[in-house]
């Protein structure tokens, strides 16, 4: 009996706090101009994205990738891989993620469970390189309270820690898209 009810709240809980999430979520992406603070992500710190990814995007000794071309991207190889699965993938929504988590907090959380999407299991599918820190690197709190000052200045309420991230990582990915991509 308990069950029954439940689970239409606990769907109409969850269903709600989505809702409230992503429009909180866009609410700040518009009072935040996206391209000056993906920038400073970009470039804040010694072990920034730019140390490891080049002024131009190119890349360095430390990381080979071309941000100017994301097809080359590994999210995006895991979208033409899985296109055809049960997987609704998003290249940009990966690039997000591991933005956020790093690669070994990417691996950690999403690798399994991408593997399972897979119509072929033979299908070779490499993690993420756990040298890619994203936002786990030593500038996280400078960054983090960067956009606490911003939220606080333009009278928003207050956002969560997860909320920060999104922002931070959709920030550096709009800067990547106009500064090198465009
Ligand atoms: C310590 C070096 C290092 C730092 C710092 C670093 N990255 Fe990376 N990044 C890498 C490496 C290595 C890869 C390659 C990962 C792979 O192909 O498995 C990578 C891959 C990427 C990719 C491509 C993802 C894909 O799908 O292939 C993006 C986008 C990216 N980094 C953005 C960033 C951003 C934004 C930051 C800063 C917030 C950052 N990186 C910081 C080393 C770094």
């Amino acid at each position: 009996m308990l069950r029954s009810y439940s689970y239409p709240i606990r769907f109409f809980v969850i269903t709600v706090t989505m809702i409230c999430t992503s429009s909180y979520a866009s609410t700040l992406a518009e009072n935040v101009d996206m391209y000056e603070l993906g920038k400073k992500v970009y470039m804040t710190g010694p072990e920034s994205c730019q140390n490891c990814h080049g002024a131009m995007g190119t890349g360095t000794s430390r990381s080979k990738v071309n941000l100017t071309e994301p097809t080359t991207w590994k999210a995006f190889e895991y979208q033409s891989i899985l296109k055809d699965s049960d997987a609704d993938l998003d290249y940009n929504t990966v690039a997000k993620a591991v933005i956020s988590l790093g690669g070994r907090g990417w691996n950690e959380r999403h690798f399994a469970e991408l593997r399972n999407h897979l119509s072929n299991p033979n299908e070779k599918l490499t993690p993420f390189d756990e040298d890619m820190v994203g936002l786990k690197g030593p500038s996280r709190k400078v960054l983090l309270n960067h956009v606490k000052r911003l939220i606080r200045k333009s009278g928003l309420p207050k956002a969560s820690q997860d909320e920060i991230e999104d922002l931070l990582s959709a920030s550096v990915l709009t800067y990547i898209k106009q500064e090198f991509v465009d």
